[in-house]
């Protein structure tokens, strides 16, 4: 894994400046307001963390565990659930946090899967967006950064499991 050449895409002080920005937005829309934030596991860990703690507002955190990718560079087109939320989430307003929407498939599953279970408000966040790649139609509220369709690492994106703890996101210059 140590002899993949990354070159950075999105630096360190980029991505914290977005998300200060995202938090500042979203703590205006629900002032007053208790809000569920909802962890896309395992992607966006990193930027959920950093964004939940730029957002004043009351706030729970849950997780919903899905995988598309299967360890790859592209999407199976099928997403499995690996960990379900603990907690409902009927009449609350929920912010929907993902890292990146690559061909828009996972988010529309998430989209569907949680207005079934009926919440006041759903507002999705993606700190990153391909829409060269979208493959269904796919409206986010707020996002950071669109990419084009080059596959990233870094900021909690992985390739193969890995890279996930790079502060910065990269994009991979040679696969094996
Ligand atoms: P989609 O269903 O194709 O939109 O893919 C969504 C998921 O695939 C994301 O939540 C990521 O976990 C993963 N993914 C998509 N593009 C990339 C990338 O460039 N690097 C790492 N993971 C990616």
């Amino acid at each position: 894994m140590n002899n993949l050449k990354l070159s950075q895409y999105i630096s360190e002080a980029d991505i914290q400046k977005k998300v200060k920005e995202l938090g500042a937005t979203l703590s205006q829309k629900f002032k007053g307001k208790d809000v569920v934030a909802i962890c896309v596991l395992k992607g966006s860990f990193v930027f959920y963390s950093d964004l939940v703690r730029a957002i004043n507002c009351d706030i729970s955190c849950e997780f919903f565990g899905v995988a598309s990718y299967h360890g790859g560079t592209k999407s199976s087109g099928e997403v499995k659930v690996t960990l379900d939320l603990q907690n409902p989430i009927e009449d609350k307003h929920v912010i929907l946090v993902e890292d990146i929407v690559d061909t828009g498939i996972t988010m529309n599953y998430l989209k569907n899967a949680l207005i079934s279970r009926k919440p006041k408000s759903l507002t999705t966040v993606a700190l990153l967006e391909k829409p060269d790649a979208l493959k269904v139609p796919c409206e986010i509220d707020h996002s950071g950064f669109k990419i084009p369709n080059d596959f990233v690492v870094g900021y909690g994106l992985d390739y193969q499991g890995y890279y996930r703890n790079l502060p910065y996101i990269a994009q991979v210059q040679n696969f094996n």
